[in-house]
């Protein structure tokens, strides 16, 4: 029998660190399944055995700004190959807590890794596979820092300074500008409520758009 299955959608959520991306997930979740939808969360760095490990290696130790280059794609090879792409091709949903774009920002905005070498570490880790949708949540980097300053520890990116944070914001604004289709940017310094209804438009229209 032929399989008449649809291939699931792919969406990453972006930001700074302190931008709020987290608060939305379960919601975004609960929107996506109300159809039926199989949906599956993730993150990256992570989202496999061998991914959250090097997650830890990467949040944590020292290492020159192309090695932890190198590392986040040979976790989200790990990550696609195991679990994305098998999923996707079942029909699940997935929506990713960062991805690729992470590296342009952080790696290259953040860290002055050259964009033509994260393009080709793209190309040669994923092809031309990439997010269907992104939401980019924005906020200005003092806000950001207001967030993140709740009395956890804070990881290796997080503790970086207030110029490093505008440079990642640039980087992923840049990017929104240049590929708008698929990169949406929320103001995440409006209220939750406000957000969500934001995002409620964009979703409907990614489901209507798979429908089709
Ligand atoms: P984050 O997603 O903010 O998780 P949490 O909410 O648990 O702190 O943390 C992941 C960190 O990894 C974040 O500071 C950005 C960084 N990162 C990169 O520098 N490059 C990447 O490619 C990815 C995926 C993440």
């Amino acid at each position: 029998m032929p399989d008449t299955r649809q291939r699931g959608r792919f969406i990453t959520l972006e930001g700074i660190d302190g931008a709020g991306k987290s608060t939305h997930l379960p919601w975004l979740k609960k929107t996506l399944e109300r159809d039926g939808r199989c949906v599956w969360i993730t993150r990256e760095p992570g989202g496999t055995p061998l991914g959250e490990r090097l997650r830890t290696m990467l949040l944590h130790e020292p290492m020159t700004p192309v090695t932890e280059a190198l590392l986040m794609f040979a976790a989200r090879r790990e990550h696609c190959e195991r679990e994305i792409w098998p999923r996707l091709d079942e029909g699940t949903w997935i929506v990713c807590d960062r991805f690729t774009d992470a590296t342009f920002a952080y790696q290259g905005g953040g860290h002055g890794v050259p964009l033509e070498t994260i393009a080709a570490l793209e190309r040669a880790a994923l092809g031309d596979f990439g997010p269907d949708l992104t939401l980019v949540f924005d906020v200005p980097v003092e806000v950001g820092r207001e967030r993140l300053a709740d009395g956890r520890t804070l990881d290796k990116f997080e503790r970086e300074q207030g110029e490093f944070f505008a440079r990642v914001r640039e980087a992923y604004l840049r990017r929104a500008r240049a590929d708008s289709r698929r990169m949406r940017v929320i103001d995440s310094t409006l209220s939750p409520a406000a957000v969500r209804s934001e995002l409620a438009a964009i979703v409907e229209a990614l489901v209507k758009e798979a429908a089709l």
